[in-house]
């Protein structure tokens, strides 16, 4: 009795205890469903009747914390949400934490009823679209340590109730379009002044204006980093600057200050960062003695009183970077600094120093560039210890004759200052940038090894790999550091996976101090359709009879044996599912693809309408539906006694559940009913990519499109030759066969066609000849030997008209032969088919990487298939051209900095193509991740 009672206590409290843990305040759950129905994209958990704290498997995805049935932390950064923020948001009172970074569509005004969560003590909408003013009501936000609205659309003035957050410590407001005045008490009542417990001040690039108000600095003030670059600030600086003992970093560059720099600078002993460069600061240059600490100091491009160098320029011995372009300096270089232990970077370019400049003694080994362009320096003398950078040039020394034709008196490019050789690579990368605001650094090498570090930390336990791909500076002098990350397993990432692994939100993150205040900009990640499993019941059983059905008749036909199995094969494609490794035995468990009725096919295309037809497939015609989970599909229906059909159903089916990539058209589900063979893909909306390229949409592709195209084709090929199990070799590559969605990702559609390769060495023998007249590999149609290499040969031809728009057959011309008849090796533009180029391209924009596009394209459509290149080979061409094509766009368009490890480099200088074709130059430029692989 007594252990009956007891059991009978323990299962009641078993219930409580579940009820406790898994049923959210339904207050929180219609917020939350609020906020979703204003959402394009919401996780798909959202959608679901699940419970938003429930236990792991229900539990909807961002809900990353709970606790007393209330939502305290919601991640749902970078999950390509789009449309608003509903101002339902304040009846989630529970959040301690909120993050929706990254959401480059969330846009409209921040609701003020955000001011209600009360509770809050980190706000990140880092990267969105968000616009208006910042709304006063965050003032109320008592309990907010990390204030982060960087990156938005921000307008008006920055409210003054934020200096009510008397528990901030991060505020970051940069990259918006703020405006007005900097608040502070004395003029508004409350104000940043007040914000002691801030260490951080993040303003720039914004249209701040105004003076800077003598009582924003005081001395109760722990603030570290005050980044006030790219304003337009006017008035001098105030000399209260010097109470803020705590700074570390000062930015107040690219602004239009006047005056002269207080003498009270020099109290900010602690200083590590100081940037003043790019203002119209006049009057003596500023006295920086005993400002030990310093790491950087710019103070360019101002309009101070010429000088000779001043004395405690010797002092700074802790320097590395010194740059005082166009400072009005006179006489002679002081030689101590080259002698300083961290010295990696001096430019001084743009004065007048004279005389010799003496580097004869003790030169650090750190040091790498030295700049002293158009000075008057008339002789040199050079320890033979410093190797490096030294750029002379536009100074009388280089007229001495042996002196000219050195390198020190051309323009040079500095050795490149990152090398990755490292190879991480997978399908679906996850990719981002870190970009630091003010590193104590100017010059990268060495520097990356502890932020590499810190990553890898972060990183241990979640199975991910990183890599960095590419570092430089931009015109802001602000660090980019591009970092990509892959799943260990080769999977893509899920939500789960980003939100709890890849949250590299940099407070967190804890980089190291020299790396400055910096911010993490992942890039969009495209996840992979999740199939949405709510069948109705009927279906379900149907399916679940299929199944009994088909395994019945599987274990009939292993008794059989094999002429049986034939017959049963023929008659019944399904009767051998699961014949390939480890999905033997389980009939029909399409991993994600759902089994549909044929009714619920019929009712959601309208009786398979003529109005919903979309197009005819290889064995019968396309309709357009929509699912009754509003899905847009497209559904391919076989013509009834197509034989034919049934087996490539079966093998498309077969294939289709198999992959999954970005790249590739998904399988949503399929029927098989009353003789009808019926498959249900997702609908790409875009069309075709011959239809785009024909000029019979409103779509125009420019080049740099077509690339992305190319790129996005080929990794879905890739994918299908490399990481499919077993490897699939598509065989009607086509431009009809790639259809173009909202974004105009391209997707490898119709696997119809597609068969096994059973033998990747030997390839394997077909006995009929499929694919489309114009883009069958020729060596394929004379010998029937198939190889991943007929892929590519489709492929090549598909670049032709990525090239020309045109069709591979017209007008009974052979569009390969006519290209191989006109090319011209020594045309370096065009390869000597500027005639057949698309008129559409040569009209709008850059055709960088054209040039080795062509190149590829040739090699593709080389007569032996050893002599073509593997589809892996042609997506990292391809990523190579669009990454230069990337930051050529960037140092084109941003002219009056450019990007400065480019020009030091001469890639501005040198025309385009050149860099892109020469392969040594790229490898030694190394600041490409890729490598050319390709045989030359
Ligand atoms: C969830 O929140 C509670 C208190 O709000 C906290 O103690 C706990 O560490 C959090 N758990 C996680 C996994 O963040
Ligand atoms: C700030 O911008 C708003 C609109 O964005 C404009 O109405 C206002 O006049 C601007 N204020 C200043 C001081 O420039
Ligand atoms: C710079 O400041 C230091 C100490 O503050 C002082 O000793 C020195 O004379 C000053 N130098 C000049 C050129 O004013
Ligand atoms: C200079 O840097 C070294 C480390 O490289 C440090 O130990 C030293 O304290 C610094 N000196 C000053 C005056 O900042
Ligand atoms: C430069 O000199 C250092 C030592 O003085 C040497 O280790 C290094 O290899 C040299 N570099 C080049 C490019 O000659
Ligand atoms: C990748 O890099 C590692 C060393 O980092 C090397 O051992 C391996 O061979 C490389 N793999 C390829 C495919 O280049």
């Amino acid at each position: 009795m007594e252990l009956m009672e007891s059991l009978l206590f323990f299962l009641i409290m078993i219930s409580i205890f579940q009820q406790s843990s898994s049923s959210t305040n339904p207050g929180d759950v219609s917020a939350l469903k609020s906020l979703s129905e204003k959402w394009k994209n919401a996780p798909p958990s959202w959608g679901k009747s699940g419970d938003p704290c429930g236990e792991s498997g229900e539990r909807w995805e961002g809900v990353l914390n709970c606790s007393n049935s209330r939502v305290t932390e919601l991640k749902l950064f970078n999950m390509g949400l789009e449309g608003t923020l509903s101002s339902e948001i304040g009846s989630l009172t529970g959040l301690q934490s909120l993050d929706l970074s990254y959401n480059k569509d969330l846009e409209g005004e921040l609701p003020s009823s955000i001011g209600m969560l009360k509770q809050l003590h980190t706000l990140r909408l880092i990267a969105c679209k968000f616009s208006g003013i910042i709304p006063n009501e965050l003032g109320n936000l008592q309990n907010l340590k990390i204030l982060a609205l960087n990156s938005n659309q921000f307008s008006g003035k920055i409210p003054a109730s934020l200096g009510r957050l008397s528990h901030l410590q991060y505020l970051d407001l940069a990259d918006n379009q703020l405006n007005g005045t900097l608040p502070t008490s004395a003029t508004e009542g409350s104000g940043l002044d007040r914000l002691w417990a801030a260490q951080h001040f993040h303003f720039n690039k914004n249209q701040i204006s105004g003076p800077i108000p003598s009582d924003l600095f005081n001395s109760s003030m722990t603030v570290m980093h005050i980044l006030l670059d790219n304003n337009k600030l006017t008035g001098e600086i105030p000399d209260t600057i010097g109470l803020v003992n705590s700074l570390r970093i000062l930015r107040l560059d690219n602004n239009s200050l006047n005056g002269s720099v207080p003498s009270s600078i020099n109290s900010l002993t602690n200083l590590s960062v100081l940037n003043l460069a790019n203002n119209n600061l006049n009057g003596a240059m500023p006295n920086l003695t005993g400002m030990d600490f310093l790491n950087y100091l710019d103070l360019s491009n101002n309009s101070f009183d010429p000088s000779e160098a001043p004395n405690w320029l010797s002092g700074l011995n802790n320097l590395t970077t010194l740059i005082i372009e166009s400072g009005g300096l006179q006489g002679q270089v002081p030689q101590e600094i080259f002698s300083f232990p961290q010295l990696q970077e001096v430019r001084l370019n743009n004065n007048s120093f004279s005389g010799t400049l003496n580097m004869s003694t003790k030169i650090t080994q750190a040091l790498k560039i030295v700049n002293l362009r158009n000075n008057s320096i008339t002789s040199v003398t050079l320890s033979s210890s410093y190797n490096d950078t030294l750029i002379l040039i536009e100074n009388p020394v280089c007229g001495n004759v042996q002196l000219r034709h050195t390198g020190y008196c051309q323009d040079q490019q500095p050795d490149s200052q990152f090398n990755s050789w490292n190879n991480v690579t997978c399908s679906q990368p996850y990719e981002g940038q870190i970009v630091s605001r003010a590193p104590y650094f100017g010059y990268i090498q060495n520097h990356l090894n502890n932020l590499e570090e810190r990553i890898q930390e972060k990183l241990s336990r979640t199975g991910v790999n990183f890599l960095v791909q590419d570092v430089f500076f931009d015109k802001n002098s602000y660090l980019n550091i591009w970092l990509k990350f892959c799943n260990s397993s080769g999977k893509s990432f899920t939500r789960n996976d980003i939100l709890n692994s890849l949250d590299l939100n940099t407070q967190d993150l804890q980089l190291p101090e020299n790396i400055g205040p910096s911010v993490f900009y992942p890039s969009h990640y495209a996840f992979q359709k999740r199939v949405i499993r709510g069948l109705t019941i009927g279906i379900a059983v149907g399916c679940a009879i299929g199944v009994l059905i088909i395994a019945g008749l599987a274990i009939y036909a292993v008794r059989q044996r094999k002429q049986a199995l034939t017959a049963i094969y023929l008659r019944n494609p399904f009767a051998s599912w699961g014949s390939f490794g480890e999905d033997a035995g389980d009939a029909p468990q399409l991993k994600g693809a759902r089994c549909f009725s044929l009714d619920e096919l019929k009712r959601c295309t309208d009786d398979f309408s003529k109005a919903n037809e979309i197009g005819s497939g290889g064995y019968g015609k396309v309709y357009k539906g929509v699912l009754l989970n509003d899905q847009i599909v497209a559904i391919k229906r076989s013509q009834k006694g197509s034989t034919q059909g049934g087996l490539e159903f079966k093998t498309e089916i077969e294939l289709l559940s198999r992959v999954h990539h970005r790249n590739l058209v998904e399988l949503v589900g399929f029927c098989y009913e009353k003789g009808e063979l019926l498959l249900v893909y997702e609908y790409i909306p875009n069309g075709t990519l011959k239809k785009n390229l024909s000029g019979s949409s409103e779509i125009q592709l420019d080049w740099k499109r077509r690339l992305m195209i190319a790129l996005d084709s080929a990794r879905g090929l890739a994918y299908l030759h490399d990481h499919a199990n077993p490897p699939i070799i598509h065989r009607d590559v086509k431009s009809t066969n790639i259809l173009l969605d909202d974004n105009l990702i391209a997707k490898v559609a119709d696997f119809g066609l597609s068969t096994f390769v059973l033998n990747s060495e030997e390839g394997l023998i077909s006995i009929h000849i499929k694919g489309t007249p114009g883009y069958v590999d020729p060596e394929y149609f004379m010998t029937h030997q198939l190889t991943a290499k007929s892929d590519v040969y489709s492929f090549g031809v598909v670049m032709l008209e990525l090239i020309t728009a045109r069709s591979p057959i017209e007008k009974e011309k052979y569009i390969v032969k006519e290209v191989k008849m006109a090319i011209n090796k020594n045309d370096k533009e065009f390869y000597g088919l500027k005639d057949l180029i698309d008129p559409t391209i040569l009209k709008t924009g850059s055709l960088d990487g054209m040039h080795r596009f062509i190149e590829l394209t040739l090699k593709c459509l080389a007569e032996s298939p050893e002599d073509r290149p593997m589809m892996n080979e042609l997506v990292k061409e391809f990523e190579i051209l669009l990454t230069k094509h990337e930051i050529r766009r960037k140092s084109t368009s941003e002219s009056s900095f450019g990007i400065e490890f480019q020009t030091e480099r001469g890639v501005a200088e040198h025309p385009y193509d050149e860099i892109v074709l020469s392969s040594e130059v790229s490898t030694d430029a190394g600041y490409y991740s890729g490598q050319h692989l390709l045989p030359k």
